[in-house]
């Protein structure tokens, strides 16, 4: 929720208090550049004792709910038959109104699943945005990943409501080349990850769906981001204003044939799930859970999580729950934007993206400009963020560098974890480094897996940048900080 002062500035206010708090520890600058050299550069192979503020992501570190907790003390943990899963797929049928549920141990596990049984060599997968474990895993299934984003998607600065929408001609272009047999099915993102946590209008996704339907095609949800998908939509698309966060799911999930999800997003566990009411494709899947995952009551997932995420699945309705971050975001977009910062707009839902393109013009995509800026933010701040650019794209068959649609050093706000001082913070060592861009310069690989390499991938800096971006932060702000 976003509240209006006296003076007029729209702030984020926080419906909840805090009553158990995790400490944290501001590492010395020096200290900092130490420990992203030895990470390789890579914000993924920092240790938590070296950061101040993680926001790498929001995947399975947003706060969880006293209520949440509660429910996980009662959790069962029968092998099979647990009354933790009746409990799960109970709030999948009241709140999604889908019958049948997969529980799976998180998304990727349910893009597997997915994957293992609709997805075969020669097919495409047509998509709003890949995200990089669907992509990895629809790629090793040897199929296509196919984009089919709006000429709006990728404009950095826009004020486009729905940036995650489907570009209907390409789609249907695309459908009649390949013919339908060859598409293993239609996915739509919700608060579209990669692009910078941009949603699509449910008037796209039922305009997908009348496309799709008559030819015999499923459509595909990720839900990972459902419930901030909802709050825009309610925001931003007319005829939607009156109606409550639940309504929009459910109107999403009628559309959708099958909906998969990581559940460490809108959840607030960690965890994931299928659900449907095709009992079709449910049967198609179902005899893969026990293989790959666990047994048809937990899969994968420990029982305590099933029990958490049940509740999750009831509390993402609410209005304050669902629009927490996207609130936190917008005021984080605004105060950077105030600095000139070049960012995403309109601001997402998952994180502030920072557009690395803009902010330092001066290094190619070739010299991986998004992971040299999320470095140099972790060494002026001890921010961490992540990579969304080059480095997120894994070489093609020919061993060459795949440049990315854009260059995005995300700042993930998970949901309901800090607090307007921490943006500030942030906001004010970015505006810091931003005046400093020139010093910032390029990263080059010394050590790189051939899948998801921005994983475990490690860099160095082309020159000595890190160490004298080190050198003008100790002069501007001591040895200490
Ligand atoms: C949109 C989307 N789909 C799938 C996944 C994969 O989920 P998980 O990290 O739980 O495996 C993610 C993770 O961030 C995601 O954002």
């Amino acid at each position: 929720m976003s509240i209006r002062l006296s003076n007029g500035t729209e702030i984020p206010i926080e419906m909840h208090k805090v009553r158990v708090v995790q400490k944290v520890r501001l590492a010395p600058a020096r200290d900092r550049l130490r420990a992203i050299e030895e990470a390789g550069y890579n914000t993924f192979l920092l240790r938590t004792r070296d950061i101040f503020l993680d926001m790498l992501t929001d995947s399975g570190t947003n706060a969880m709910t006293d209520n949440q907790l509660a429910a996980m003390m009662q959790s069962d943990d029968a092998y099979a038959g647990s009354e933790s899963f009746y409990k799960l797929a109970g709030a999948v049928k009241d709140i999604f109104g889908l019958e049948y549920v997969l529980p799976a141990h998180q998304g990727r596990a349910a893009e597997h699943l997915l994957a293992k049984t609709f997805v075969k060599p020669g097919h495409i997968v047509p998509m709003n945005y890949h995200f990089t474990t669907t992509k990895a895993h629809f790629d090793l299934a040897g199929a296509k990943v196919l984009e089919l984003y709006t000429d709006e998607a990728l404009n950095a600065e826009s004020d486009c409501p729905f940036k995650g929408n489907m570009d209907l001609s390409r789609l249907r272009a695309a459908l009649e080349k390949a013919g339908p047999e060859n598409v293993s099915f239609v996915r739509m993102e919700a608060t579209t990850n990669l692009i910078g946590g941009q949603p699509f209008s449910l008037e796209n996704l039922r305009a997908v769906k009348a496309l799709v339907e008559p030819l015999g095609i499923f459509l595909v949800v990720d839900g990972s981001l459902i419930s901030e998908n909802a709050y825009f939509i309610r925001q931003r698309e007319p005829g939607y204003q009156d109606k409550s966060i639940l309504e929009i799911i459910r109107e999403i999930m009628a559309v959708a044939d099958l909906c998969y999800l990581s559940g460490r997003k809108s959840c607030s566990v960690r965890g994931g799930l299928i659900a449907t009411n095709r009992k079709d494709l449910y049967e198609a899947i179902r005899p893969w859970l026990p293989v790959y995952e666990g047994f048809f009551t937990y899969g994968g997932m420990s029982s305590k999580e099933v029990e958490a995420m049940a509740v999750g699945i009831r509390e993402m309705t609410e209005l304050e729950v669902a629009g927490a971050s996207a609130d936190a975001i917008k005021y984080f977009v605004g105060l950077l934007r105030q600095k000139k910062i070049p960012v995403v707009t309109p601001a997402g839902g998952l994180a502030c993206h920072v557009d690395a393109m803009r902010f330092i013009d001066h290094v190619p995509q070739s010299r991986y400009p998004a992971g040299a800026l999320a470095a140099a933010v972790y060494i002026a701040s001890g921010a961490r963020g992540m990579e969304r650019g080059s480095v997120s794209m894994d070489r093609d068959s020919e061993g060459n560098d795949v440049p990315s649609d854009m260059e995005l050093l995300r700042l993930a706000v998970p949901r309901r974890v800090y607090t307007m001082s921490h943006y500030q913070y942030v906001a004010d060592r970015l505006e810091w480094l931003y005046a400093r861009r020139r010093m910032i310069g390029g990263l080059e690989f010394y050590e790189e897996p051939p899948v998801l390499r921005f994983f475990a991938g490690k860099m160095r800096t082309i020159g000595n940048w890190g160490a004298e971006l080190t050198a003008a932060f100790e002069k501007d702000f001591g040895t200490q900080c």
